[in-house]
């Protein structure tokens, strides 16, 4: 099942050929400019910020050596840091998923003390999924940081902004931060990270004679992160190693690391849960700091928005700028609140969470699966480009090393599709759990990675098996039975029992075509986030109780006394949740489809859907 494929691109071969004596890494890291493009169009809207000039600015005491070896500074302190013994890293750290890149030392604990290989493993291959790096804040409207910065100069434009105390910077403050584009920190980051991998995982491509295809897509933070990646990895002559896959990110594109424009319900606002609690829980917690700050800067009535865009700006303009005056007037408290309030908004609109979060991660999670079989792509078909990824020139399977480049969001929902539940934990709007797991800062900050290692392992003399690792910005998942793993404290699962349990579960949980193509109200009731493990007992329930007549079409006889023993567990588990306060968010009524999703044998072709409906 593991078997390589002997197939050498003809066109890959012919390129290289072709290949002029002075390879440029100008525009393209591909040299084929035919078959792999780089200047595909839609990179998106980009505005550059104002030119810094941190010599001068840094309002730091600069006789401290800054010592983190970025060129921003990051040494302010929380507000009170002496009384609440705070360090810089309860700002830096606690940013949610604009913290700056940091490996999460803290997230598995458990698994830190078997991070190095084990003695009798060989590492066989690496797939990479990796976030770009720092960037300016999006132009989404939901951007508090520009409603904020336009509110102060729009006062300080009419003369009536008069901002006292702490806040007096404010009075000659400019809002210089740009808008999309990967900042200079960022292109540190993946720089880095490239160098990180090549020392990690060089050798791998000691006897591969083929140019490495990685991928990224259109959107200009996007392309400039991949490509800086692979300058750290390859060097200056990276177009003659690599093709880059550029995959274009609009609407109406099939595009696994954008995987929002095929899934068309999760662009609707009603899906994004996610956002609900975040404002839910910005009217809690921004009280404190709105009533400490409001009497500083009376020109601007602080909403609770608008102070969360306020804390917004200290992230971005110390990765857009060097310096952010803004991260010194907030509290320990106030960071660890603002953190909590990225992590509802990522748990709530990608994650555990949200119904179309594991739809959301299963075209990436296809195709890592096929990677890993080294087969041909033949599906599921779940918002993949099939011309691209049933041609082997664009979708190889044999490479030992795979990087892909996407968004926090694609890495949340993959984790999810994956059913890593290690981060699967329930955040409530009001109060966060100190003792949570999930933390955005820890999964998706700046350059986060999400990295596998495919491993062969010696069990005796004779005798050798494949396993597979995974790894949050280093952290090694401790991987469990949720991912078909036998558990261990080393986090290694057997290649076979992750593959299998992962070809036939994921699909299943996520209902890709119901969930992004479904429609609310007809096909399912969306009434409010819950976790992603309870939603399938939900639609079990509700299908043997509405569908008693379509019961032979769905649920094959042989399977029956595992679907009544289920059902049974199921029942209990369905009357819990009924107990719960919090009510379940999707009740499933598919009596106008009774198709079968959940029984869909792998790899054959099928089309639930007829695609009608489309994110404007
Ligand atoms: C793109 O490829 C064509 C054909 O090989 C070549 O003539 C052209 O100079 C290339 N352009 C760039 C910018 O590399
Ligand atoms: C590459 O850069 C050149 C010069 O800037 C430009 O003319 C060309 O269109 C770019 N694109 C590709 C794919 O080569
Ligand atoms: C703010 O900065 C921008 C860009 O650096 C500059 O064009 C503008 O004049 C500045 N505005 C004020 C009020 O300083
Ligand atoms: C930077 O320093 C200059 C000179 O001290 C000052 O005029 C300017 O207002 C400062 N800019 C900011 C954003 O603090
Ligand atoms: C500045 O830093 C130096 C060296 O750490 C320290 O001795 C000094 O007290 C600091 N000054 C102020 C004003 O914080
Ligand atoms: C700072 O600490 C003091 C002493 O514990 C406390 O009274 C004050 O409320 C704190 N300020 C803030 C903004 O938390
Ligand atoms: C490459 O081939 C050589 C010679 O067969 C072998 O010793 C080496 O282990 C191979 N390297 C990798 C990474 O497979
Ligand atoms: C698939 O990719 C091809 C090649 O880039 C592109 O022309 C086509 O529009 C894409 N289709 C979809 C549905 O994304
Ligand atoms: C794009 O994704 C949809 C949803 O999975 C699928 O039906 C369609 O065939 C895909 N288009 C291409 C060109 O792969
Ligand atoms: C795969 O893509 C290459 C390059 O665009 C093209 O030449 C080839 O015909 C494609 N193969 C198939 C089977 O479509
Ligand atoms: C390993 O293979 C050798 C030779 O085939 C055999 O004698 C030995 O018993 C095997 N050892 C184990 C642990 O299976
Ligand atoms: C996820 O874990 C739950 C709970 O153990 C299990 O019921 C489900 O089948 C798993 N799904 C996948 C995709 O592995």
């Amino acid at each position: 099942m593991f078997g390589p494929i002997a197939f050498v691109p003809l066109v890959l071969a012919v390129a290289a050929s072709a290949q002029t004596a002075t390879p440029s890494f100008k525009n393209v890291t591909g040299t084929s400019n035919i078959t792999f493009p780089t200047d595909v169009g839609f990179a998106g809207p980009v505005k550059y910020e104002g030119l810094p000039l941190l010599a001068q600015n840094d309002t730091v005491n600069s006789t401290a050596f800054q010592g983190n070896g970025y060129g921003v500074e990051m040494r302010e302190l929380p507000l009170n840091a002496t009384v609440d013994k705070a360090t810089p890293d309860d700002i830096f750290r606690n940013l949610g998923t604009t913290s700056p890149y940091h490996a999460a030392d803290d997230l598995f604990p458990e698994t830190n003390a078997y991070r190095s290989m084990p003695e009798k493993c060989e590492i066989k291959e690496v797939h990479i999924l990796h976030r770009h790096g720092a960037r300016n804040p999006t132009l989404s409207a939901h951007e508090a940081s520009f409603v904020f910065g336009s509110t102060v100069m729009n006062a300080s434009k009419a003369g009536n902004l008069s901002a006292s105390g702490d806040l007096a910077f404010l009075n000659d403050w400019n809002l210089t931060i740009g808008a999309e584009n990967l900042v200079h920190q960022g292109a540190q980051e993946l720089f880095d990270s490239g160098v990180k991998h090549y020392y990690d995982y060089a050798r791998l491509m000691q006897n591969y004679t083929e140019k490495l295809v990685i991928r990224t897509t259109s959107q200009s933070r996007m392309l400039d992160s991949a490509r800086y990646w692979a300058l750290g990895f390859f060097g200056w002559n990276a177009s003659e190693l690599v093709n880059l896959e550029v995959l274009t990110e609009t609407s109406k594109q099939n595009d696994t690391l954008a995987a929002y424009y095929s899934c068309p319900n999760s662009n609707k606002d009603s899906y994004f849960l996610g956002d609900k609690l975040s404002s839910q829980w910005q009217e809690v917690y921004t009280q404190a700091p709105i009533q400490r700050i409001q009497p500083m800067i009376p020109g601007v009535k602080l909403t609770p928005s608008l102070m969360y865009g306020m804390m917004s700006l200290c992230p971005y303009e110390t990765v857009a700028m060097g310096y952010s005056r803004f991260c010194e007037l907030f509290t320990k408290t106030d960071w660890e609140n603002y953190e909590y309030d990225i992590d509802l908004q990522f748990q709530g609109n990608y994650g555990f969470m949200n119904p179309t979060g594991k739809a959301q991660g299963l075209g990436w999670v296809v195709e890592f699966l096929t990677r890993l079989n080294g087969s041909a792509f033949h599906g599921r078909v779940s918002g993949q480009n099939t011309t691209l990824d049933k041609n082997s020139t664009y979708f190889p399977t044999h490479q030992p090393l795979y990087a892909d480049f996407t968004h926090d969001d694609i890495i949340h929902s993959v984790l999810t599709s994956l059913n890593v539940t290690q981060i699967s934990d329930f955040l409530p709007a009001t109060k966060p759990n100190p003792n949570r797991r999930y933390r955005s800062s820890r999964v998706t900050p700046f350059a986060a990675r999400l990295v596998w290692e495919v491993l062969d392992c010696k069990e005796d003399k004779n005798n050798t098996s494949s396993y597979i690792r995974g790894k949050i910005n280093e952290a090694v998942i401790p991987l469990n039975e949720d991912q078909g793993c036998a558990p261990r404290p080393d986090g290694l699962c057997k290649l076979q029992d992750f593959w299998s349990h992962q070809w036939k579960n994921a699909p299943k949980d996520a209902k890709f075509n119901l969930v992004c193509f479904g429609k609310n109200g007809t096909d399912f009731q969306l009434t409010g986030p819950h976790q992603a493990l309870q939603l399938l007992s939900i639609m079990v329930v509700q299908r043997a109780a509405k569908q008693a007549t379509n019961w032979k079409k769905i649920i094959p006889v042989e399977v029956y006394p595992i679907v009544l023993l289920t059902g049974l567990a199921v029942g209990v588990a369905g009357w819990q949740v009924a107990r719960c306060a919090r009510s379940p968010d999707v009740i499933w009524d598919k009596k106008n489809n009774p198709t079968p999703w959940n029984n869909i044998e792998q790899g054959t072709q099928y089309k639930l859907w007829n695609i009608g409906v489309r994110i404007s």
